[in-house]
């Protein structure tokens, strides 16, 4: 089976709540490989470039402030199926519907301050992954 990559970050919330330690437990035995990480802080410009396909929804201004807030862990994450599963191990996008055991259930504040993010396909992967790392840093 061939493996994909997926775009994940650990959201200000979760880092601020210290959650990172868990998540990463969490990712790591789910079956996927740290293909790239960082910890760094999000600047107005790149969280509303990142989030552009947002920019008419009236969450827009409210999710690029949540999202530079802090810092963020952004990584690349790799297994068969990164994509789908790293979606099904985040949960639904609102913790209210997200399912019993999922990242989200256990960690999201709301549905604005959800602690991960996860690409949405593998176009959005693609565009996502070199958004945050060179070709060099991924290993
Ligand atoms: P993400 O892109 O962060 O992985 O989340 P997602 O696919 O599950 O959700 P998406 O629809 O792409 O929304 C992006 C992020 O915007 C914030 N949001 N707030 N207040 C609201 O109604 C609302 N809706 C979305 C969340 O932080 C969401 O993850
Ligand atoms: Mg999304």
């Amino acid at each position: 089976m061939p493996l994909d990559r997926t775009l994940a970050i650990i959201k200000p919330d979760a880092v601020k709540n210290r959650h990172v330690g868990e998540i990463l437990t969490i990712i790591e035995q789910n079956g996927f490989r740290i293909a790239a990480m960082k910890l760094l802080r999000i600047a107005k410009p790149e969280a509303e470039a990142f989030y552009a396909v947002h920019r008419e929804r009236p969450f827009f201004p409210g999710l690029v402030t949540f999202m530079t807030e802090g810092p963020v862990i952004v990584m690349v994450l790799e297994r068969v199926d990164a994509i789908t599963k790293w979606r099904d191990v985040m949960g639904a996008t609102n913790p209210a519907n997200a399912a019993e055991g999922t990242i989200r259930k256990r960690f999201a504040e709301n549905i604005e301050r959800n602690c991960v993010h996860g690409s949405d396909a593998p176009e959005t992967a693609a565009q996502e992954i070199p958004f945050f790392f060179s070709t060099a840093e991924l290993l």
